[in-house]
């Protein structure tokens, strides 16, 4: 059936009958995503054929576009890529380029710059970004008066400070005189969304101001979707083990769990982290439908597809994790919920059903649907090296509590992990992270930072070492709240010691002393023998909660080669900086 608007839109066609059929016959099965390929494939074309102004004097038509990204986990490299490529399907010049190879001094050449970029940490830039997001901050900024540039912000907006990155930069450039190519955009996680209308703004409006290059191959488009980083297939494992590391008195419940992959094929490297894909509990489900008053069987369509409330609710969205958006629209519509006050403070400590058991929200099925996040898998860093284990991943799981309408409420991930049986199945898959890796040459020292679950990557790594007989020597800091009842693996470290395999062993336990004692402490106290390692070629790796600890942690590093350098922070910073550069630090902080 047409629509009204769609019968406009076809009397006002120039396309004949027959041509008009095709094109109705190609959108109707088409999704989302195809549509707006489409729409940017046949924009293309056009320009193709289009009359050309004639080149206007020497560097215009000799200019392109420069497309950059910084990503930590492939999503803004991917949307990067799929412009990149539209673009020069369109018959722009066009470069892509990552951030961690693009300079200051290129930026104050630049005339038309599109950037994607994440948000990681708690606000923090993705890794390869750093660096010259540090610069553009800094007093040797160029002036960009002649820059013409737009931002595709990723982000997830259950964080509070979503797509917070990009949106400081698109500031920063038109701080420092440029203009907007196109407006920008902030993508939550179903990016295409947002990186379908974006990338056609861009390319027209780069189209028009630029031209096409006569010399710029035209390369049909593959389909966005496949520049999309491809993840492994999710596989069942089962649990061989699962064991509390910490003491039964402990307010602190760390589990290590052993899962056999079986003869699923999958391969990890020590610095991997692995996903686990779980659906909300039924009980969770069926409070939520009493609290809200809904049907669970009624019908639901969102964004192309239809099923009961109940489903959605079970397997495409959180429960347990509140999102900054969604908070915003509840208060927006509910001026008078006795929880709007708490604002953003909420995501630490309620879930969803904490909201509705503190006030009443009168949203219908469909509005429920449309503004609660997308149900995500959890990343769990790899606590084992296959080189020691087989076909076993090991993890090391922090059971998440939350007590926010006064009734304790488990995290969906740690609290299902927590209480699987042996013999139970989860689905599974690995997510590699090339950046957090041992250094290929095995006589160079690790220096490793875990505090709390920022452990268990370098339980990996010192299986790793061990079985490579690698020769470096290997310092750890540990930290965690209390000696006797929260020593994660405390046994294998102190084996690891005696055998020789485990160098140095530093630990902060915070909370068993009159004032809290944390692992920066240490790292302070120990300064000038750190700095001697790093002289000495060490490996700097830091893992664990992103929002103090690795702030913390970094400001104290800074402050130590300082100090024992005898340089001011900035110099001490820039050290750091380059050591990161050089793959000599790396983080892998949530
Ligand atoms: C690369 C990576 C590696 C990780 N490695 C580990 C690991 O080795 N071990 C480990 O235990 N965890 C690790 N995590 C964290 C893990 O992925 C989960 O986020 C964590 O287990 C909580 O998930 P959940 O489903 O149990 O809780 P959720 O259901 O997500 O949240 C439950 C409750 O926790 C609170 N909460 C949610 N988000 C936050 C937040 N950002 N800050 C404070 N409170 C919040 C809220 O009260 C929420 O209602 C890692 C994360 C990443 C990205
Ligand atoms: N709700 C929150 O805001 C919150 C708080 C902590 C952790 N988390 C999250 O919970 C998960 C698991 O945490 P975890 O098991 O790894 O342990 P953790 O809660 O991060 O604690 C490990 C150790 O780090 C200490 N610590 C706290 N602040 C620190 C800082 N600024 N610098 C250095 N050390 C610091 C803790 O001390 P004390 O606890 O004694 O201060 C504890 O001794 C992570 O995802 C983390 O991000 C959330
Ligand atoms: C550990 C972690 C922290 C994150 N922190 C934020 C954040 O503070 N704000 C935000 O908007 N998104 C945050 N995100 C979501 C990412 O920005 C989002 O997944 C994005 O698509 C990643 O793109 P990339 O693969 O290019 O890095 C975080 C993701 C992870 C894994």
């Amino acid at each position: 059936m047409t629509s009204a608007a769609d019968a406009l839109s076809l009397n006002a066609s120039p396309l004949s009958a027959e041509q008009l059929h095709t094109l109705q016959q190609l959108s109707a099965g088409a999704s989302d995503a195809a549509l707006w390929w489409i729409s940017g494939y046949l924009a293309g074309q056009a320009a193709l054929r289009a009359p050309q102004a004639a080149p206007k004097a020497n560097a215009v038509s000799q200019s392109r576009l420069t497309v950059v990204y910084a990503s930590q986990t492939g999503n803004s490299k991917a949307a990067a890529t799929a412009l990149a490529r539209q673009a020069e399907s369109q018959g722009l010049a066009v470069r892509l380029v990552n951030i961690a190879e693009y300079s200051l001094a290129e930026l104050g050449r630049e005339r038309y710059l599109a950037i994607a970029i994440s948000t990681q940490g708690d606000g923090d830039p993705p890794d390869d970004a750093r660096i010259f997001l540090k610069q553009l901050a800094g007093a040797r900024a160029p002036k960009l008066a002649d820059l013409r540039y737009t931002v595709l912000a990723l982000g997830d907006s259950s964080y509070a400070k979503f797509c917070e990155i990009g949106r400081k930069l698109d500031a920063r450039l038109a701080e420092l005189g440029g203009s907007r190519l196109a407006e920008r955009a902030d993508a939550d996680l179903d990016i295409e969304a947002t990186a379908a209308p974006w990338r056609l703004s861009t390319l027209s409006a780069a189209v028009e101001a630029i031209g096409r290059s006569p010399a710029a191959t035209v390369t049909l488009l593959r389909p966005v979707t496949a520049a999309v980083a491809a993840a492994t297939h999710w596989q069942s494992a089962t649990v061989y083990a699962n064991q509390r590391l910490t003491a039964r008195d402990s307010e602190v419940d760390v589990r290590h769990l052993e899962l056999s992959l079986g003869d699923s094929g999958l391969r990890y490297e020590p610095g991997d982290s692995l996903e686990v894909q779980i659906d909300n509990p039924s009980a969770l489900v069926d409070e939520f439908l009493a609290r809200s008053g809904l049907d669970g069987d009624a019908s639901v369509e969102h964004a192309g597809q239809r099923r009961s409330l109940r489903d959605w609710l079970r397997s495409e969205r959180e429960l347990t994790r509140l999102s900054a958006s969604l908070l915003s629209a509840v208060f927006a519509a509910h001026p008078e919920h006795p929880l709007q006050a708490a604002g953003n403070s909420l995501l630490d400590t309620h879930q969803v059903v904490d909201l509705l058991a503190a006030g009443r929200v009168e949203w219908d099925a469909q509005r429920w649907v449309a503004a609660l996040a997308p149900l995500k898998p959890r990343a769990y860093s790899i606590a084992s090296a296959q080189a020691e284990v087989g076909d076993e991943v090991h993890l090391t799981v922090a059971l998440k509590r939350s007590h926010g309408a006064g009734i304790e409420r488990v995290g969906l991930a740690s609290g299902h992990l927590a209480a699987l049986a042996e013999g139970a199945q989860v689905k599974v898959r690995v997510e590699a992270n090339p950046r957090f890796r041992l250094p290929r040459d095995g006589s160079r020292d690790l220096i490793m930072i875990g505090p709390g679950t920022g452990v268990a990557p370098f339980r990996a790594f010192l299986q790793q070492r061990v079985a490579d007989g690698a020769s470096g020597r290997n310092w750890l800091f540990f930290g965690h709240r209390h000696l006797r009842s929260e020593f994660l693996y405390q046994t294998e470290w102190l084996a690891a010691l005696k055998r020789g395999q485990l160098h140095r062993l530093d630990v902060a336990f915070s909370r068993d002393g009159p004032e809290r004692r944390y692992v920066q402490h240490v790292i302070a106290e120990r300064a000038t023998e750190l700095v001697s390692w790093i002289d000495n070629g060490a490996h700097l790796y830091l893992c664990g909660d992103a929002k103090r600890m690795a702030r913390d942690v970094e400001a104290t590093l800074i402050d130590a080669i300082a100090r024992v350098r005898g340089i001011d922070s900035e110099a001490a910073s820039d050290e750091l900086d380059a050591l990161s550069s050089a793959g000599r630090f790396q983080r892998d902080v949530y």
